[in-house]
């Protein structure tokens, strides 16, 4: 018997999708009779994902930094599958360490995809969605949004922003049929992590359990997802117990160093990934162009 709570049939986009998160995301919506459109800035990593996930998953080049190509990649997926019901904003780079040897140009980076990513995402789903008077975006932000962790400033900064972003989304486009998701996963088992020891308390999740949670929150609607969902109430409570004992508390955990106690050598393959030198070169504006928008 056909639940209430299906999304079968539903055609999702999912960003980031050729692995990690969005990938294990991709798995479970296609299992719950989706079909799925994933966009990555690594094509050939996407296309190698989508072929592994068989009929049904189609892959896409996508850069979340870059409108045009946001508009291309719903156009295409609109196209070749269908118009595109959900928009899983899922994409992001997680640069860590003290936040003074940050360089300037990483933390842009981070700003324009998980940030930049998620409105760009938004700006060209939402008129369409809006036409139809019906649609989802879910946006994957992160429990560091809601929860301070030496050495991950910037990309805190930008996962509040998300989160806030979702909300204001939410309460601007109320009675529209559209509906908004945050997810705010903690620890997962993803290249993201590589390096890291997590926490004492919080065991690191696995992306299958975000993206069962990523599924399960399409189908039912829901707005607020924490993986796992422990973590929501521990986060919903912080604020009640003051910041001297939150900062105990995560030093008990190990929380305060998790992203200062780094093996870099683990880690290396990851950060060279995300650097922005290893991104293609964009082509340069023409001459007085740069500035005036
Ligand atoms: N893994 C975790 O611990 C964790 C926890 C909380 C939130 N998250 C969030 O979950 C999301 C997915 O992370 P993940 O752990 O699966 O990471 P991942 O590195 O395994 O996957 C991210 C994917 O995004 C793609 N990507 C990067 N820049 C892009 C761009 N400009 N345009 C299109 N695609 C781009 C990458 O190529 C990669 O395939 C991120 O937003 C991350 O911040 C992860």
């Amino acid at each position: 018997m056909r639940s209430e709570l299906t999304s079968s049939g539903r055609v999702v986009a999912i960003t980031g999708g050729g692995r990690g998160i969005g990938l294990a995301t991709a798995k479970a919506l296609l299992a719950g009779g989706c079909r799925v459109v994933l966009g990555d800035i690594d094509l050939a990593v996407v296309e190698a994902a989508a072929a592994g996930l068989g009929p049904g998953a189609h892959a896409l080049h996508l850069d979340v930094t870059d409108d045009a190509s946001f508009d291309a990649f719903l156009a295409a997926a609109a196209r070749d599958v269908g118009p595109v019901d959900v928009l899983v904003n899922n994409a992001g780079i997680m640069p860590i360490g003290p936040f003074l040897d940050e360089a300037p140009a990483t933390a842009r980076r981070a700003v324009d995809i998980n940030l930049g990513g998620c409105l760009n995402g938004m700006r060209a789903a939402l008129p369409a969605m809006l036409a139809r008077g019906s649609g989802h975006v879910v946006n994957v932000a992160s429990v560091a949004g809601r929860s301070p962790v030496p050495g991950g400033l910037t990309y805190a900064a930008t996962k509040a922003a998300v989160i806030s972003a979702t909300e204001t989304a939410r309460v601007e486009f109320a009675g529209q049929g559209v509906a908004f998701t945050c997810v705010m996963p903690s620890f997962t088992n993803t290249d993201i992590v590589a390096g890291t020891k997590g926490t004492r308390f919080v065991k690191n999740v696995e992306p299958e359990e975000v993206g069962a949670a990523i599924a399960a929150a399409i189908a039912s609607r829901r707005k607020d997802v924490y993986v796992p969902a422990a973590v929501g109430a521990i986060v919903k409570l912080t604020p009640l117990i003051g910041r001297r004992l939150r900062d105990a508390t995560n030093k008990a955990i190990g929380a305060d160093r998790a992203f200062l106690d780094v093996d870099q050598g683990a880690r290396a393959a990851y950060e060279n990934r995300i650097a922005p030198a290893s991104v293609p070169p964009q082509l340069e504006p023409p001459p007085g162009v740069d500035g005036e928008r």
